[in-house]
């Protein structure tokens, strides 16, 4: 009888890459992927431990679980991978017992066996930093699956963090920074390619930071990586995800200007806008640092847009620290941006501060920063109006007869279905922008910078 299984992820775009390469592993596995848990015979709940609220999900989500049956009827296993599995470990099966196994997000090619190990009710756990590399072990995507998953893609190929931000779970969840090889992400690519993706999203967690080995014993930087990425035929569009300004390094800044296959648009959280704010985070620059950075950039690349993320209430913010996150808003320009909370983390320095700020007073500040960032936003979406911008078409709009690609920036563009198919990349005349969506009509002309006639 098929066995099926479900995986529900949570958190950030690692965790959605690592749950592809999960799904490509049960597959090998003998695992039929289904998109809902009711019926399924094996849960994977890919978990994220960056806030106090995103933890605690996943208890509720096992408190729902604790009676499912897979269709044969026998007891759903339940796994539980990701950031909380590799922060609690075992006491997640102590506070739910319905549990069957628990699986860090390093050790995600030892699955089959944890998945042997559950079936005979060993009720194993897996929160190692093995030596070896689960990238190397873990099943490869058929091309069917990539296909099946869309034209844009991530690829992670860096994981982990030395940086240690005073706030952060993530150096403990996800370890010491590491790159893989520059051969290994240019087959994955290629792969990739010729199964029809279009756009690839280099993810880490410090991926700016990247080192990887470049097969003549020496290493890669990210802007040597992109630049062999973007040799490969079909890929019109690399992006990377997320960076540190410390390691925005000279090349990977020309590498903005040279590359035309890099998208104009960067993620580059500065978190806080006052100096003292920034050192108790432990962000090792200044708010004028990081400002004079933006400024670089820009004179490389003066079209590209900036994305951030930004914590309110850090255990010792004061009114007149956090109005300087505003200025730093204000005389930064954001096209996006997230905004969070400060969320106690149990194990980071900052949770054990004394001086933690009032809910009252972060839930005002976030508040008044967001309606900022929105602002920005906005005003960002409509200045595209008259822009003639390029669009990766990449599925059907919902409405009938419209297609919904992405821009260069990553707003959905709306556009008439007559134009183009999926996977095209089309020239947009943008005439309407509405919330956080563009409109617009396709010119006729082809926006790829490089697209074989075979592909
Ligand atoms: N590696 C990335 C981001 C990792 S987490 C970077 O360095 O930018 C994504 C975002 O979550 C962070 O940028 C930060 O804004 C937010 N975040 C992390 N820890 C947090 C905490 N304890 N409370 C609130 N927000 C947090
Ligand atoms: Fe966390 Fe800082 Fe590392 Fe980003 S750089 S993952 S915020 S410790
Ligand atoms: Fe969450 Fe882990 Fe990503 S804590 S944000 S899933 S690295």
């Amino acid at each position: 009888m098929e066995k099926r299984a479900f995986i529900k992820s949570y958190g950030c775009q690692m965790n959605v890459y690592d749950a592809t390469r999960m799904a490509d592993q049960l597959r090998a596995e003998g695992y039929t992927i289904v998109d809902e848990a009711d019926g399924a015979d094996l849960v994977l709940l890919n978990t994220c431990h960056i806030r106090e609220k995103a933890a605690e999900k996943v208890y509720s989500e096992l408190g729902r679980l604790k009676n499912a049956r897979g269709a044969s009827g026998e007891p759903t296993v339940i796994g539980v991978a990701g950031c909380v599995a590799q922060a609690e470990g075992e006491e997640i099966i102590r506070r739910q017992p319905r549990v069957d196994f628990v699986v860090g997000p390093q050790s995600y090619h030892r699955l089959p066996a944890l998945l042997a190990g559950a079936s005979r009710g060993e009720k194993p756990v897996d929160t190692d930093f093995p030596a070896e590399d689960k990238f190397h072990h873990l099943a490869q995507p058929t091309r069917r699956a990539i296909t099946a998953r869309g034209v844009t893609s991530f690829l992670t190929v860096q994981e982990g963090c030395d940086k240690f931000c005073a706030f952060c779970v993530v150096p403990y969840t996800r370890g010491a920074e590491v790159s893989r090889p520059v051969a290994e992400i240019v087959d994955e690519a290629q792969r990739l390619a010729e199964a029809g993706v279009r756009e690839v999203t280099l993810l880490g967690q410090n991926v700016n930071a990247y080192h990887g080995a470049n097969g003549r014993g020496g290493h890669a930087s990210l802007a040597d990586l992109i630049g062999r990425l973007a040799e490969i035929d079909g890929l019109a569009r690399l992006r990377f995800t997320t960076s540190h300004p410390n390691d925005m390094g000279e090349d990977l800044i020309a590498a903005h200007r040279d590359e035309a296959k890099l998208m104009p648009y960067l993620h580059l959280p500065v978190q806080a806008g006052s100096d003292t704010v920034l050192k108790a985070m432990n962000r090792k620059h200044t708010a004028a640092d990081y400002v004079a950075l933006i400024e670089r950039i820009r004179a490389a690349r003066p079209d590209l847009a900036l994305s951030g993320d930004f914590i309110v209430g850090f255990p010792g913010e004061s009114d007149a620290d956090f109005e300087a996150t505003m200025e730093i808003v204000e005389a930064v320009g954001y096209a996006a941006a997230y905004s969070f909370k400060y969320s106690t983390r149990p194990g980071t320095p900052a949770a054990g501060r004394t001086d933690q700020i009032d809910e009252a007073v972060k839930s005002e500040r976030l508040q008044r920063l967001q309606a900022l960032l929105a602002d920005q936003q906005r005003a960002f979406n409509r200045a595209c109006v008259g822009r003639r911008l390029s669009v990766l078409i990449e599925k059907k709009g919902r409405r009938e007869g419209q297609w919904v690609g992405r821009s260069p920036y990553l707003q959905p563009v709306h556009i008439p279905a007559d134009a183009g198919a999926i996977g095209d990349l089309v020239e947009v005349d943008i005439t309407a922008a509405e919330g956080n969506s563009l409109f617009g009509r396709a010119t006729g002309a082809s926006a790829n910078p490089s697209r074989s006639e075979a592909a």
